[in-house]
């Protein structure tokens, strides 16, 4: 058999703003994706899920009750599932005034327009697929948007410009089967036995922060795959993630991560 090598430690960490620059704008939405690109996140993360019309769209739960005004607008339609609204009806929603006023009439963006708005910046991308389990097919379909623009399919595996990771470590192992040559990670964190298997067909492992000790980093890296916790906004506990060997920190506060890992 043969043994993946080492990972090298990381030269810098990369830093990865979760669901956008979160900290400061809506969750998931345009204006978020922008901020973290402009406080010069490596990547930016965001989830995406479907409609009920299949189209590809940028939100976190599976539900829009929390994010959005859907409510208010459609009283009858509980429990107000993404899957059972089109994305003419999600595109008439309010997704920025729950999080601040200014950000009144900010919209759920699609997928498309998520990537679009990355290619005017040096930022790449975290593809969070959230809940596929609910939405059969949707590999194929995020697999087939990405294959439509070249720059996103460099053929370099180590360029970290894109990652696709899920929860759903089926939907992982599915899609690193259709595209191979793009970054794949799992979300959670596989017990020490699990990892040999994981690492058949995932580049990442990204656990919550309290799973990254020194000892579980160690041996993440010891089969030859890259580790970014989540979710971590604390300036002292970045540094404490940096010193354990992480290569990566998923945060809702991408500029106060930029000054850690300069002063790391
Ligand atoms: O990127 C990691 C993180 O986004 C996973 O948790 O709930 O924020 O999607 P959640
Ligand atoms: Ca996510």
């Amino acid at each position: 058999a043969v043994t993946a090598a080492p990972a090298e430690p990381t030269a810098t960490v990369t830093n990865i703003a979760h669901r956008g620059a979160s900290a400061y704008a809506p969750e998931n939405t345009l204006d978020a994706v922008r901020l973290g690109a402009e406080m010069q996140a490596d990547l930016v993360e965001i989830d995406v899920q479907r409609t009920k019309d299949e189209k590809l769209v940028v939100i976190h739960d599976t539900t829009l009750s929390r994010t959005t005004d859907v409510e208010q607008k459609f009283p009858a339609r509980a429990p107000w599932r993404v899957s059972d609204f089109t994305l003419e009806e999600i595109r008439t929603l309010d997704a920025g005034s729950w999080k601040d006023p200014r950000y009144t009439g900010a919209v759920v963006p699609t997928f498309s327009e998520v990537l679009d708005e990355l290619e005017r910046t040096a930022s790449g991308l975290l593809l969070e697929a959230k809940a596929p389990e609910l939405y059969p097919g949707i590999a194929e379909r995020i697999a087939g948007e990405l294959q439509q623009r070249p720059q996103w399919m460099q053929p370099d595996p180590m360029a970290q410009h894109l990652v696709v990771q899920s929860f759903n470590w089926d939907f992982i192992r599915h899609f690193h089967g259709l595209l191979p040559s793009v970054q794949v990670g799992v979300l959670g964190a596989p017990t020490t036995d699990q990892l040999a298997e994981v690492a058949t067909y995932s580049n990442q492992v990204n656990p919550h922060h309290s799973a990254a000790t020194p000892e579980y980093v160690a041996a993440v890296h010891e089969h030859g795959m890259r580790i970014n916790p989540y979710t971590v906004n604390d300036p002292a506990l970045m540094r404490t993630l940096i010193a354990n060997r992480v290569d990566g920190i998923i945060s809702d506060r991408p500029d106060v991560l930029r000054e850690e890992i300069r002063n790391a």
